[in-house]
């Protein structure tokens, strides 16, 4: 394979269909409108916002049955390249649905498929010949995965130099951290989790992070804060932003477009400050779209103007 500098895996990807209709009623036959599909999850979701940053990366995703091929088809039409992994079992679709009377989204999302023992093998295989500087490990892991798949996955990719950004919680969050990345994004609510606690302040989430840096879970600890914004922490820096004032349409992709917008950031060789700015503005800018729409680069490009003044 090529170099390409960025790759983001998406182990358990979606077909997203969304839709808008009038009310919920239940026995009756609601009236949706023209169904909208999207390509979903972390990596994928990841690879898009780069994309839309203007920059390049690789998607390696699953892929089974006609939802798969309808994924393929819309990763392809976005002009991002890929490595597909086939699946025997079919992709999962995830259904979105939007009240148009009371302004209320419904997301119901389904388990993701189980992979089957030698497709897991393909994975790894794709991930061992890697030549990358980034690897975006992004999303839930699915059925029939052990909860160290993707410590496995990083500790392969590590081998080959590359440098792994994690954006996924519980247990194979907390296996992947044994092994120790470049750069982790667990939102507070998540960190807490980690560490368990129920819930932590802005003071314990610095300490927390600067914990994780000495035991060498993570080089960089981002912790993103919705509305208030995000918190970077590395050996040398702590660099909080607050999110900057926007209308507020979905919140749907906030975080994978934060971590699109810090890799973009790392690959253009930012500042940290930068990076994290970035991620901010491109996770807010998300947050100005409706419904799986990520955001418009002008919104982003507009508010990072902003935020430096
Ligand atoms: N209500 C909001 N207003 C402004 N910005 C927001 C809001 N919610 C999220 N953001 C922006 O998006 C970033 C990531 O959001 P958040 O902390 O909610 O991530 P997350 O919980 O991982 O999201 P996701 O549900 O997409 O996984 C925030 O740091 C902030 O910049
Ligand atoms: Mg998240």
């Amino acid at each position: 394979m090529k170099p390409t500098s960025i790759v983001t895996l998406t182990i358990n990807p979606s077909l997203d269909k969304s839709t808008h209709f009038p009310l919920l009623v239940s026995e009756q036959k609601i009236r949706c409108e023209k169904p909208r599909y999207d390509a979903g999850g972390g990596g994928i979701n990841v690879s898009k916002a780069i994309s839309k940053l203007g920059g390049k990366s690789t998607c390696v995703f699953t892929s089974g049955g006609s939802p798969g091929e309808l994924l393929e088809e819309l990763i392809n039409k976005e002009g991002i390249e890929s490595i597909v992994i086939k699946t025997k079992n079919w992709t999962r679709e995830n259904f979105i649905a939007f009240e148009n009377s009371t302004k209320s989204q419904y997301r119901f999302g389904f388990p993701g498929n189980e992979i089957l023992e030698d497709e897991a093998v393909k994975i790894l295989e794709v991930i061992s010949n890697l030549h990358a500087e980034y690897l975006v490990i992004s999303g839930s892991l699915n059925e029939g995965l052990p909860t160290d798949f993707y410590q496995k996955i990083a500790k392969t990719a590590k081998a080959s130099n590359i440098k792994v950004i994690v954006d996924t919680s519980g247990e194979p969050l907390q296996k992947i951290l044994e092994t120790g990345v470049y750069l982790i994004k667990p939102n507070i609510g998540e960190l807490a989790k980690l560490i368990g606690v129920e819930r932590l302040t802005l003071p314990e989430v610095e300490k927390a992070a600067q914990t994780l840096i000495e035991k060498g879970s993570a080089e960089i600890v981002v912790v993103s804060l919705g509305a208030e914004g995000a918190i970077l922490v590395s050996k040398d820096i702590t660099e909080f932003v607050a999110a900057p004032k926007a209308e507020k349409k979905s919140t749907v992709g906030a975080g994978d477009s934060m971590v699109g917008g810090m890799v973009w950031a790392l690959s253009q060789n930012k500042t940290l400050k930068e990076v994290i700015q970035m991620g901010v503005c491109c996770g807010t800018a998300a947050t100005m779209n409706e419904g799986t729409q990520l955001f418009k680069v002008e919104d982003v490009m507009r508010l990072f103007e902003e935020m430096k003044g």
